[in-house]
């Protein structure tokens, strides 16, 4: 993650080398998948292990995103108890990022033009004995050239402190780690060689160029560049992999647990944190198929978007429970794979789960095997997680056309109440706003990530049953209508 500022002489370069080789996709396309390596038509796949999020103890996925196609954004990364110092380097990096986006180019819009959508998505590494790993990956479709980037930041239980990817090289290493770096590098095309040894040899840009490194699956280092770190942009993207039995030597005690770590991961994490009991899943289940008919009372689908969230959603299962009120849930893959047993509390107890992307990309900025990926692997972590695959998705910021509808069987769903909770983290206001707005077969968008938004529930099922009205799945309206 690194603002890049070109040198003339480079764009010269770029110019006679288009076809320079690169671990990317050959288009430049980005990884918007965001975990799990390049998919698609460069075909490579990661060479890094991807772990189970859901066996990680107390895992929060902190989320942050809108549903506004004038304010596109979404952002994740995980709070591992234990690795305080590391999350707070993600918030910093991500609140930072979406700072700059909503003031600059969402709210303080200047041109009148739409920006483009800002993703922050993450994958997990190592969580294995002391050591953790994480990868963010940003695709900012506003930046100059591809807007694609990527850092892993890393956890050492052990000593309780955050390291930098470069914490993983011992200090006294690192001129020979870096020279073996430049070494690969410099036979690579559209490498510009006095530029990276101006960019190696200043300690500022060295750690901002090296800030993605990770063990593949054998013990490799594998150092990856944003498009235009290590010379032409058109060279896109540049990853070396230096052997294991080359770069061990060069280690920091650190970056050899977590090369052990990744070769022979450890039963479990443990990071030293006590665990505060995490809230207990609701096991709320429905009593039989739904017999409301909407055609002869009021119905209104309440919707639910980016979920689930652990505490959040737990607590709106109950609410909704309490009010006998089913409702549907647009779950984001990279969620249910941290918390299917969420998933399976939200459909045991009568409620529909329907796709809502992996991590929330504009989907009519994808290509058709992308947004196949994007809602294929979704729908499987729902059928893990429930038994049943679902039959409904929501594009991402309603954003959907022929392409998108192209690439799926899935029906998509809009809305016609806009709560604007993640504008307005007030209760009252997301209370008032959907009973003010609702309708006889209302769809509303709210999100339960939010729990602003889950507090606004009561009062939403309190007062809408009082004036006569049901609370069914989405499905289950389109079919009685
Ligand atoms: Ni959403």
């Amino acid at each position: 993650m690194r603002t890049h500022t070109l040198v003339p002489s480079l764009l010269l370069l770029g110019a006679l080398s288009l076809t320079a080789a690169c671990s990317s996709g050959s288009d430049g396309s980005p990884d918007v998948a965001g975990a799990g390596g390049r998919h698609g038509s460069a075909a490579t796949p990661s060479p890094v292990r991807s772990i189970d999020p859901s066996e990680i103890k107390g895992l929060r996925i902190v989320n942050d995103s809108s549903e506004q196609s004038s304010c596109p954004f979404a952002t994740s990364y995980p709070d591992v108890p234990g690795a305080e110092a590391m999350t707070a380097a993600m918030k910093k990096d991500v609140e930072k990022l979406l700072t700059g986006f909503r003031s600059g180019r969402c709210e303080g819009g200047t041109d009148g033009a739409r920006p483009l959508d800002l993703n922050i998505s993450h994958q997990i590494l190592v969580a294995s004995g002391d050591v953790l790993g994480v990868r963010l990956t940003t695709q900012d479709r506003n930046a100059a050239g591809s807007g694609l980037s990527t850092k892993t930041y890393w956890y050492d239980g052990k000593a309780g402190a955050y390291r930098t990817a470069l914490g993983l090289v011992a200090e006294g290493s690192r001129d020979a780690f870096l020279s073996a770096l430049k070494d690969r590098l410099k036979g690579r095309e559209g490498v510009d060689a006095a530029f990276l040894d101006d960019t190696f040899s200043d300690p500022a840009s060295r750690a901002a160029v090296l800030d993605d490194m990770a063990f593949t699956a054998d013990g490799g280092l594998r150092v990856a560049f944003d498009r235009g770190d290590v010379g032409v942009p058109a060279a896109g993207a540049v990853t070396v992999t230096l052997p294991g039995e080359e770069v061990t030597p060069w280690l920091s005690a650190f970056g050899k647990r977590a090369q052990r770590q990744t070769v022979t991961p450890s039963p479990s994490l443990d990071l030293g944190a006590t665990h505060a009991p995490t809230q207990a899943v609701p096991t709320h289940t429905a009593s039989g198929d739904d017999d409301t008919d909407c055609k002869k009372v009021r119905c209104v689908a309440l919707t639910f978007d980016d979920g689930p969230a652990a505490s959040e959603t737990a607590t709106l299962l109950t609410y909704l429970a309490q009010h006998k009120a089913r409702a549907t849930f647009f779950t984001l893959g990279q969620n249910v794979a941290a918390h299917p047993d969420v998933v399976r509390a939200e459909a045991r107890a009568g409620n529909e789960i329907g796709n809502h992307s992996w991590n929330h990309p504009d989907l009519t900025k994808l290509t058709p095997e992308q947004i196949a990926y994007q809602l294929n692997r979704t729908s499987a972590a729902i059928k893990a997680a429930t038994g049943k695959a679902p039959t409904l998705f929501r594009p991402p910021y309603g954003a959907v056309n022929a392409q998108v509808k192209a690439a799926t069987t899935l029906s998509p769903v809009l809305w016609d109440v806009d709560t604007e909770d993640w504008k307005y983290p007030d209760a009252g206001t997301v209370a008032q706003t959907v009973i003010a707005k609702a309708r006889r077969n209302s769809v509303v968008l709210m999100h339960d990530i939010h729990p602003t938004s889950v507090a606004a529930v009561p009062q939403i099922l309190r007062t809408l049953t009082a004036r006569g009205y049901h609370f069914v799945t989405v499905s289950h309206l389109r079919a009685t209508l």
